[in-house]
């Protein structure tokens, strides 16, 4: 097989061990003599797989009992109306630290009040803002934790005031999290936990049934915390994925050992980046992400742009190019891509620099 060194933003790289299971179960899951896909969700094999599944989020992220884990359809853009569904009855702020986090917004201003209380638009959303006191008269304060197109991250686990919802589509699982700081986690698990097609929820059970409109039963968190996950048929094959997925990282070392990884895969791109005369990185430094590094050509080097990504790409780096909304290079270093990309990466940026002398 050819070897790349994948950077893609989601669907991404995922762990070698999961993609390989996966193809077992395709063929013959857990001995049945059908596949994965062939078999019924309601079957006892496949109940253990979800059981185990909730399971392993637990334990990974030592979610308390008092929290649901939910596991849907409908990416985490779906989860953008559920959140405004099932919380929204009187008023809600946002930060918008980028598109997915106005896209929220959008939802919940369709269904009542929600305003962005800060937002980083004024310099394309290249870092975090941070002077904003949270109000306590609203129902929710949703954040972005990881702004997967502009590569800023919040790093910690911020005080609030009222219910706290986080998307974090593109960095659970990639640091230790206190789950008591939060009241709803949300996101797609395309990045770091699984394939596309199902999205994750961790619910605190006490701020559901707090709104007074009807909310349809497919967007009701309660119907599918009530049905574990399967009120209707689930996607059992990004599930499946997603459960292998998460035994990885456990036999990685859990959730902290991924955390250390990431710091220096991170650590290692940036300062490259910086050092190295033909990039720049475009976030702000205190909130560079640890999973998306964000880059452009320097000033005076930019026509060297296709230049750089050809280069790239015939040294076999795979999805370096940045969101179409941003362009530039951006580096999607996930907990399954491992140390040897980051460095393959690096030597083909020192190599064009040389190139360039
Ligand atoms: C932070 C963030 N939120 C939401 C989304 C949307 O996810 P989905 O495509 O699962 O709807 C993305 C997709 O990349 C994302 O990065």
């Amino acid at each position: 097989m050819k070897t790349a060194y994948n950077f893609n933003a989601g669907p991404c790289v995922l762990p070698r061990p999961a993609v390989n299971s996966a193809i077992e179960a395709l063929q013959d899951f857990k001995g049945t003599g059908v596949s994965v896909i062939e078999i019924s969700h309601r079957t006892k094999e496949w109940e253990d797989i979800m059981n185990e599944t909730r399971a392993l989020w637990r334990e990974l992220l030592n979610i308390p009992d008092n929290y649901s884990i939910l596991f849907l359809g409908g990416g985490a853009s779906m989860q953008f109306l559920y959140v405004a569904m099932n919380l929204l009855e009187h008023k809600a702020a946002y930060l918008e630290t980028g598109v997915w986090a106005k896209k929220a917004l959008k939802e919940a201003k369709g269904l009542g009040n929600a305003y962005a209380l800060a937002s980083s638009a004024d310099k394309t959303y290249s870092y975090i803002p941070k002077n904003y006191t949270i109000p306590t008269d609203i129902d929710y304060f949703h954040i972005t934790t990881n702004n997967t197109i502009y590569g800023t991250e919040i790093h910690e686990d911020i005080d609030c005031p009222v219910n706290l919802v986080a998307d974090m589509s593109s960095d659970i699982m990639s640091r230790p999290v206190d789950i008591k700081k939060y009241a709803l986690i949300y996101g797609g698990a395309q990045k770091n936990v699984g394939p596309a097609g199902v999205a994750f929820a961790i619910i605190r059970n006490d701020i559901l049934g707090k709104v007074s409109r009807y909310i349809p039963t497919m967007l009701n968190y309660q119907t599918h915390i009530d049905g574990e996950s399967m009120f209707n048929t689930p996607p059992v094959f990004s599930i499946y994925v997603m459960h292998e997925t998460l035994k990885w990282v456990k036999a990685q070392g859990g959730v902290s050992a991924m955390f250390e990884r990431n710091k220096k895969k991170a650590a290692l791109l940036y300062e490259e980046i910086d050092r190295n005369s033909m990039f720049i990185g475009t976030a702000a430094r205190e909130d560079r992400s640890i999973m998306n590094v964000c880059f452009v050509m320097a000033p005076g080097k930019e026509e060297l742009q296709d230049e750089f990504m050809a280069f790239a790409k015939s040294r076999g780096m795979v999805g370096i190019k940045g969101h179409r909304s941003v362009g530039g290079f951006r580096a999607s270093i996930y907990n399954a891509c491992p140390i040897e990309a980051v460095e393959a990466l690096i030597s083909c940026m020192k190599e064009f620099e040389n190139l360039h002398k």
